[in-house]
């Protein structure tokens, strides 16, 4: 689309129902603040200025609105004084002259670019105004759309409205597009006398139509107008976002088996022919390659697993884990911040931090890389087709050569060569015959105890 617009995103609400510490619009969805979800959208639908009319946290809302490749700015307003003064606050903004003026709400941040789109694409064609509805499961609470010969006519508040206008099902969103030319004549003519004394954005409709304005409603899904005012809106809205990026995955070739149970971050990547298993969660930074598995109940974050590689079941990868190419972390390991080699294993019991693993290792069950002296990280280093026997602590900083063997029990604190073996325990001794003086011995001890009784 070639015409310009300027985004204007109210956020300037107090939260009072999320009885929260912050700005509702700031609370994440998979990760992310609600308000960079707008954000991310509005900018999908090819806008590139914006303005976020703030009030409670109005530096932090700024903030986690300016997203890269737009340009934000950011308004005060100080008293909450209706929809229609909150869009005039960006006043100067607008002057600048816009094609289009589109007002959307810094707490719906389930609008698809396409639905932003939609509503352009009417003004692109002549309307002058464009209002995005929807058909209300429960309309109580809403602006009625009164529509008469295919274009809407008035948008009447509840408090507003008719017994008969009540019972109007199709609602305003409240997000609309304006002809940027005249936005600012008709929001100057929004004056406050109805029944909650506020300027009231929705009047923008009689009086660009009494100006021989174009006005038209488009319609669409409830669920993607849904917005947030308490924390279980909040966790609606996580959810509704949650089944569209899984199905969004699904749809692009990840497999999900139960993709009820699996949650995403914002910015989860997840290639073709990707398995996930049940109950699988996903923190933020986290790209999986085509053909690895992530098996059931297992964390990751920060991490990046390559192509053919499997995670899980009940593994933990936390930031800078970095599998290679069929690498393999199994049940009740933990990785951080360490290197794991193409076809390494590590695959049970263990933990791996602030390591590098070489390609085609094999790290025997219950290892720990000592990897924290209380103050300082240090640093393992393990070179490719090493063995380490099962239950070694590696005592960083450290480091074992290529093909090197460790033997079992192993406590390392000192570097191994390539190809060496090494034994870091005490050496077994066996004492033929001496069990029966154990055992006889203990037998005794019980004997003279009940004696005593
Ligand atoms: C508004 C619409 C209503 C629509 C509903 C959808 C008007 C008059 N009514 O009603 O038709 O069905 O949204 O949810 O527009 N805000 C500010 N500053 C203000 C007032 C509001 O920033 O002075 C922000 C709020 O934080 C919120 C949004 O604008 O994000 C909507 O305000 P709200 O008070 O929820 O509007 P409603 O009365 O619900
Ligand atoms: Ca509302």
């Amino acid at each position: 689309m070639t015409r310009t617009c300027l985004a204007v995103i109210l956020a300037a609400g107090d939260s009072t129902r999320m009885k929260s510490s912050m700005s509702k619009v700031l609370h994440p969805i998979a990760g992310l603040p609600m308000i960079a979800h707008v954000m991310t959208s509005v900018r999908a639908a090819g806008m590139r200025d914006a303005v976020l009319v703030v009030g409670r946290d109005a530096e932090k809302v700024t903030k986690a609105g300016s997203i890269a490749e737009m340009t934000v700015s950011s308004v005060l307003q100080t008293e909450r004084r209706g929809t229609g003064h909150a869009v005039l606050t960006a006043r100067e903004a607008i002057a600048k002259g816009y094609d289009d003026v589109l007002v959307t709400y810094g707490d719906v941040p389930l609008v698809r670019p396409e639905t932003f789109l939609a509503a352009r694409a009417k003004l692109a064609e002549g309307a002058d105004v464009v209002v995005i509805g929807f058909h209300a499961a429960n309309p109580v609470g809403y602006g009625r759309l009164l529509v008469k010969d295919g274009e809407l006519v008035a948008i009447r508040e509840e408090k507003d409205a008719t017994d008969e206008e009540r019972k109007v099902t199709w609602c305003n969103s409240g997000l609309m597009v304006i002809n940027g030319a005249r936005a600012l004549s008709w929001l100057d003519k929004i004056d406050n006398k109805n029944a909650k004394r506020e300027f009231y954005l929705t009047d923008i409709v009689e009086i660009a139509r009494a100006d021989g304005g174009k006005v038209v409603a488009i319609d669409a899904p409830e669920a993607e107008l849904a917005g947030c005012n308490t924390r279980a809106e909040l966790a609606a809205l996580e959810a509704s976002w949650q089944v569209r990026r899984r199905h969004d995955l699904m749809l692009s070739g990840v497999s999900m088996i139960a993709p009820e149970t699996v949650f995403l971050a914002h910015d989860t990547v997840l290639a073709q022919d990707v398995l996930i298993e049940p109950n699988v969660v996903f923190g933020p930074g986290v790209t999986v390659e085509t053909g690895a598995v992530i098996h059931a109940f297992s964390h990751l974050e920060g991490a990046h697993v390559a192509e053919d590689a499997t995670v899980g079941p009940f593994a933990r990868l936390r930031p800078g884990a970095n599998l290679a190419e069929g690498a393999k972390v199994g049940n009740f390991c933990e990785v951080k911040k360490a290197e794991i080699g193409a076809g390494a294993k590590v695959n049970h019991l263990t933990y791996i931090g602030d390591a590098v693993v070489g390609a085609g290792t094999n790290i025997g069950a219950g290892t720990i890389t000592c990897n924290y002296d209380g103050v300082n990280k240090h640093e393992t280093r393990i070179g490719e087709n090493a063995f380490i026997g099962s239950n070694s602590a590696l005592v960083a900083p450290v480091s074992i050569g290529n093909g090197a063997y460790v033997a079992s029990g192993s406590v390392i604190t000192e570097n191994i060569p390539d190809e060496a073996l090494a034994f870091g325990r005490a050496r077994q001794e066996v004492k033929p015959e001496r069990a029966k003086v154990v055992r006889e011995r203990a037998l005794a001890l019980k004997a003279s105890k009940k004696a005593e009784r």
